[in-house]
This record gives structure tokens, sequence and C-alpha cells, in this order.
């Protein structure tokens, strides 16, 4: 079986093209980017519809197959933002009845994690996700992929890229204070912010941005530090929520988990408590076409397909509203 997966949650419009003996035949993207700011929905969305159709046909090239050798359409269904994910329901609906292929809507947050199934030994991994937008701890457990732990505020990847923008470095600034961060000689306090198996970010950017007013620091050691920081919270939550589910596999999933030193830090709490932690190649950490198609494949061996008039988007899903009948 094959399956052509869509991706349109936020700023990536991707097209993977997935077998089910897992193989990836193709994952292409094509990411929105702005120079200043974060995204503005209604562009990043008019960038959907100008990109689509190049991306599609790039995958399906790459992947040398058509439309006609394609079992299965798959696509993001929720949750995101609304703006995008319209136009990635939109395209996969077209193709599904042009083409008349079966559909298969799903949860994003959900890809994530099997995505690392499949591409990694992990049978029943804890999944630690930071993107953008989302920061949560899921793991399995009693039918449901369940968050045991989320940010109280904004994601992860957006406070990094906020103080990437107060340094004035631009979108994304993940990548940016990653770089900075190896300058970085002296650590410099931080407010910590865990609750229970719950973080907050948004007074660690305050404390960070007076503290750039005062021009007493060094950007590196600021970057330097604000990693240290942030990053300890979520090992701290994410070993929490592992000796609590007893877990013995981590997985790292979103555009933050590109992070060498997150991966490091995962790496060594782990082994301290005799667990394996898994680290994906970094196109399949951010928001990928792959993934969803994936996802597609083991929900419709499992007998799930979405009619054409249930495929609507719904931005606002949570991760543990979705019934796990596939494992
Ligand atoms: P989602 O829709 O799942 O919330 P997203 O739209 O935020 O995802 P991703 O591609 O998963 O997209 O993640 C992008 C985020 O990852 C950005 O905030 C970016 O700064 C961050 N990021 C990318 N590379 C790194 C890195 N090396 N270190 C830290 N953060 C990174
Ligand atoms: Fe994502």
């Amino acid at each position: 079986m094959i399956c052509l997966g869509i991706e349109s949650t936020a700023h990536t419009f991707g097209c993977g093209i997935v077998t089910d003996k897992k193989e990836v035949l193709a994952n292409v993207r094509d990411v929105y980017t702005t120079t200043k700011g974060g995204i503005i929905p209604a562009q990043a969305a008019e960038h959907h519809v100008e990109c689509f159709d190049r991306v599609i046909k790039e995958a399906l090239t790459k992947a040398k197959l058509s439309m006609k050798d394609i079992d299965l359409i798959s696509f993001s269904q929720a949750p995101g933002i609304g703006h995008t994910l319209r136009i990635g329901g939109l395209v996969a609906r077209s193709l599904a009845v042009l083409h008349k292929k079966p559909l298969v809507g799903v949860n994003h947050c959900i890809a994530h994690l099997e995505i690392g199934r499949m591409l990694t030994p992990a049978r029943d991994p804890l999944l630690l996700y930071v993107s953008g937008a989302n920061t949560q701890i899921i793991a399995y457990d009693g039918g449901k992929y369940r968050v045991f732990g989320e940010t109280l505020d904004g994601g992860l990847g957006n406070f990094l890229d906020s103080f990437s923008r107060e340094l004035g470095l631009g979108f994304p600034g993940g990548p940016k204070v990653e770089a900075l961060a190896k300058g970085g000689k002296q650590y410099i306090e931080l407010p910590y912010v865990v609750k229970g198996m719950d973080a907050s970010f948004a007074g660690i950017l305050t404390n960070l941005k007076q503290k750039l007013e005062s021009g007493k620091y060094t950007h590196e050691d600021m970057c330097y530090s604000l990693q240290e920081t942030v990053f300890s919270m979520m090992v701290e939550a994410t070993e929490r929520a592992m000796a609590h589910c007893g877990k013995k596999e981590l997985l790292l999933g979103g555009g933050v988990a590109c992070n060498k030193r997150l991966q490091e830090m995962c790496r060594i709490m782990c082994e301290e408590r005799g667990a394996v932690s898994y680290a994906l190649p970094n196109e399949f950490n951010v928001d990928n076409g792959a993934m969803i198609a994936w996802l597609g494949i083991i929900m419709h061996k499992a007998g799930i397909t979405t009619p054409i008039e249930k495929a609507r988007i719904d931005p606002y899903e949570r991760t543990d509203d979705v019934v796990v009948t596939w494992r």
C-alpha cells in the first residue's frame, strides 16, 4: 500500500509518500518564512495555495510514481492554524475525489509519535513533542495518547523564536540561539518554571528581555543560559512523566528536537534511569508529509477511512480526543 500524506498545520506545506513496508519514497516540503514577526495566518495559507501543486508533483517525481499508483490519501485534519489546515484539507479532499482514492484525516501530534515508532526500534515511547506552537509530553495509556505535561502558555519553539527576534536574528530562531549558545561561557541565573509535569516560558522571556536591555550580558551567555534552563525544565518534566507511566523509551519530536544540546540532555537523563532516548533525522522532527502518510497507512489498515463529508478540519482537536484503534 502506498499513501500520499499532506501536511499543512502551520508554516509548512509538505507532501510525503510512504509505503506500508515503511519506505519513505518522498518527503517534500516548502516553508513559509518571515524576516520580521511571526506567522500571519492568511499569508501562510496564501503560501500553501501557491506551492501545493509544485510540492505534490515534486514528491510524485521523486517517488517515480503517478497518482494512479497511490492507494490512499491522508492529511493533517487537526490541530493547527485554521487558515492553513483548510488548504491542506481542500487539496486532500480534491485529490481523493478526483482520483477516487480513500481518504484518512489524521491528528498531527500523534503523527509525530507514530513516525518515531516507524523509524526507530522504540515500541512504546513517551514523546517529548517540542515545536513552535506545541510543547507536550505524550504517552499511550488506556487506548489513547494522553498528554501528561504541556506548556501553560506558548510553545518552546515560539519562545526561542521570540527571544531570537529580540536579538534581531529573525525566524526561525531555534537554530540561531543554538549556534550562539555554543559560545556561552558563563551561566546566568534565570527563572525556572516547572509545575508538576507542565512548564511555562512567558516569565522567562520577560526576564531575558530585561537582562538584554540592561546590556550587562553577552548574547552568547544569554542563549547558553536559556537553553540550559528551559531544556532542563523539559527534561525534568519528561523524566517525571516517564517515571509516572513506567516508560523505558523516550522519543523526541517537533522542530526544537533538532537541537543537539536537548538531544544530549535527554540521552543523559535516559541513561541514568536505564531507558533509551531516540532522536530522529531532522527532516522527520520538523513538520513533514511523511509522518502524515505513515499515520494514514496504519489507521487505514485498522479499518479507518474518513468520508468526504466528515473530512472537515478541526483546529482545536486535542491529542487525547482521538481514540486509538490501531495499536
Ligand atoms: P507545529 O505545527 O507542530 O507546532 P511548527 O509549525 O512550530 O510545528 P516545526 O517545524 O515542528 O514547526 O518547528 C519549528 C520550531 O522549531 C521553530 O520554533 C524553530 O525555531 C525550532 N527549531 C528548529 N531548529 C531548532 C534547533 N536547532 N534548536 C532549537 N529549536 C529549533
Ligand atoms: Fe508539528
